[in-house]
């Protein structure tokens, strides 16, 4: 039995659509990992926050949310999927009173989660760098701008919304920026992260190096 603190850690960070959401689901159940979607939290206080003055009282908004806000189901998980909150999300993320919230309930489940599974799998934009520096794998998964939003775009189009690829490019340019160049805990590669550049990789392919790197590294993994 792996010892509960010892489990190892693994994070992949990356800008909007890069694919890190995809591949984490997939990385985890092949080994068991618990998987922990950073982006999820802020979209939840996004929610919360929609319609309500950033200008307002952020620390009594943030004090007078219910205990097990982050516990939620996969009903209203889906609602945080939608464009306003993830703009809202994107807003809240920039203040640090903010980030310090979250981190504190992120630190809370890096070393609580559930003993069934083998380690934990952290997806976002500070997994590596600020949520857990200590991880025994990294990665940084990138993609050229217009490649995302080419591929956000056919995603979309299945689902027959009407969508336009030149907003969806709008739409991302501005998110990295905002992830980029924001104070707090920007975007950005660990030092000891893999930098894996998926513009001209298919999700199988760049799936296939990350568990390639997680075995070379964690071999009881197989
Ligand atoms: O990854 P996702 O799109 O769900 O994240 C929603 C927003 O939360 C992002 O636009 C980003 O600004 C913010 N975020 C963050 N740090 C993380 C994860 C997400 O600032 N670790």
């Amino acid at each position: 039995m792996m010892d509960k603190i010892k489990r190892p850690i693994i994070t992949l960070d990356g800008p909007s659509a890069s694919g890190k959401g995809t591949i984490a689901k997939l990385i985890a159940k092949d080994f068991n990992l618990y998987n922990l979607e950073t982006g999820v939290f802020y979209r939840v206080l996004g929610k919360e926050f929609l319609g309500k003055s950033i200008n307002g009282d952020i620390l009594k908004f943030l004090s007078g949310l219910k205990k097990n806000i982050f516990l939620i189901n996969k009903s209203y998980k889906k609602e945080l999927y939608q464009e306003k909150i993830g703009v809202e999300a994107s807003k809240l993320a920039k203040l640090k009173v903010v980030r310090s919230f979250i981190l504190l309930e992120q630190k809370k489940i890096l070393t609580n989660y559930p003993k069934k599974f083998k380690g934990i799998i952290l997806e976002g934009r500070d997994c590596g760098t600020v949520i857990a520096p200590e991880a025994n794998i990294k990665f940084f998964l990138n993609a050229k701008v217009e490649i995302r939003a080419k591929r956000r775009y056919e995603q979309l189009l299945t689902k027959k919304n009407e969508i336009n690829y030149e907003n969806i490019l709008k739409d991302l340019i501005s998110r990295d920026r905002n992830d980029i160049k924001r104070k707090h805990s920007p975007l950005k590669k660990a030092d000891d992260a893999t930098e894996i550049d998926c513009s001209f990789r298919s999700i199988e392919e760049t799936i296939m190096i990350v568990k390639k790197i997680i075995l070379s590294k964690l071999p009881n993994f197989k």
